[in-house]
C-alpha cells in the first residue's frame, strides 16, 4: 500500500478572542508514524478537524497528496479517522453498528469480520456497545475507520482507555501499517509508549508549531521524548 503525503500550510482558526491554531505548517508522510504532540489546549483536536474537513480554518491549507479531504473521490477509502471514542447507539452491538456503516460506506460486507479480526475485537462483537470498556470503544472506532481499507490514518489519542495489552497492539499494528508503506498521524499524551512506535515529531505548544522532525533527532541528546516534550513547551496554567 502506499499512503498519502499529508501536507498541512499555514493552518489557523481563531475561536472568538483565542487563538486555537496559528499558522501551523507540517507534513505526515507514506511509511512513517508521525506523532502529532502538545500539552492539552494545544490545539491538536483543532487542527486533525480542520485536516478532515470538520471545521473549516480561517486561514491556510490541509492537504492529502494534493487534495482537501472534502474534494477526495473515496474519502473513507483513502483516510481512516478516529477523532471521537465510538458513538455507537448503546443498544446495538458491535458487529450491527459496522455494518450499518460498512453499508453506509459502501464497502464490500466482508470488511465487517476482517476489521473486527484487525482489532481483535472477536470475543466482544456481539455485545451490546452500552456495556462497552473505554478501550472497547477504542477498538470499535478504529475498527469503523478502517472499514474503507484506508492506506492512511489520522488517530487523535487512540490508546486512550486501552489496557497494556491494548497498547502494545496498537503499537504493533501501527508500526506494520507504516512499515507496509501506509501513513499515520497519531496525537498522544503517552510519550514513553510513542517513544516506541513514532518516526517523526510534530510538537504543538499553544497553537503553534514548537518543533518538527525526526524522533531520532529529538531525542538525540540523550533526552527521552518527555523530557524534549517538557522542555519546549509551556505547562497548562502558565502564562
Ligand atoms: N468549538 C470550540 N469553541 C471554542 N473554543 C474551542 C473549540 N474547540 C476548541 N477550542 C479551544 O481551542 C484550544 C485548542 O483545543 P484543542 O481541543 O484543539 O486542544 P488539544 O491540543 O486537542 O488538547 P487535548 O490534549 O486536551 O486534547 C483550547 O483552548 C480549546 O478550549
Ligand atoms: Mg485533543
Amino acid at each position: 500500500m502506499t499512503g498519502v503525503a499529508i501536507h498541512v500550510e499555514n493552518l489557523t482558526k481563531r475561536f472568538g478572542a483565542l487563538d486555537a491554531v496559528v499558522g501551523a505548517t507540517f507534513t505526515a508522510g507514506p511509511g512513517r508514524v508521525t506523532g502529532f504532540l502538545g500539552p492539552n489546549g494545544a490545539g491538536k483536536s483543532t487542527t486533525l478537524r480542520m485536516l478532515l474537513g470538520l471545521i473549516r480554518p480561517d486561514a491556510g491549507t490541509a492537504l492529502f497528496d494534493g487534495v482537501p479531504y472534502r474534494g477526495l473521490a473515496f474519502p473513507a477509502g483513502t483516510v481512516g479517522a478516529v477523532l471521537d471514542i465510538a458513538a455507537a447507539h448503546p443498544a446495538t452491538t458491535a458487529r450491527a453498528h459496522l455494518r450499518t456503516c460498512c453499508a453506509l460506506g459502501g464497502h464490500p460486507p466482508e470488511r465487517v469480520g476482517k476489521v473486527i479480526e484487525l482489532v481483535e475485537l472477536d470475543r466482544f462483537a456481539d455485545r451490546r456497545v452500552g456495556g462497552y470498556s473505554t478501550g472497547m470503544r477504542q477498538r470499535l472506532a478504529l475498527a469503523t475507520a478502517l472499514l474503507g481499507n484506508p492506506e492512511t490514518l489520522v488517530l487523535d489519542e487512540p490508546s486512550n482507555g486501552l489496557d497494556p495489552s491494548g497498547i502494545v497492539w496498537l503499537r504493533s499494528f501501527l508500526r506494520e501499517f507504516a512499515a507496509s508503506g501506509g501513513t499515520v498521524l497519531i496525537s498522544s499524551h503517552a510519550l514513553s509508549e510513542l517513544q516506541n512506535t513514532i518516526d517523526d515529531v510534530v510538537l504543538l505548544d499553544r497553537g503553534r508549531i514548537a518543533w518538527t522532525g525526526e524522533l531520532s533527532e529529538l531525542v538525540a541528546t540523550g533526552n527521552t521524548l518527555e523530557e524534549a516534550f517538557l522542555s519546549l513547551t509551556t505547562r497548562v496554567g502558565v502564562k
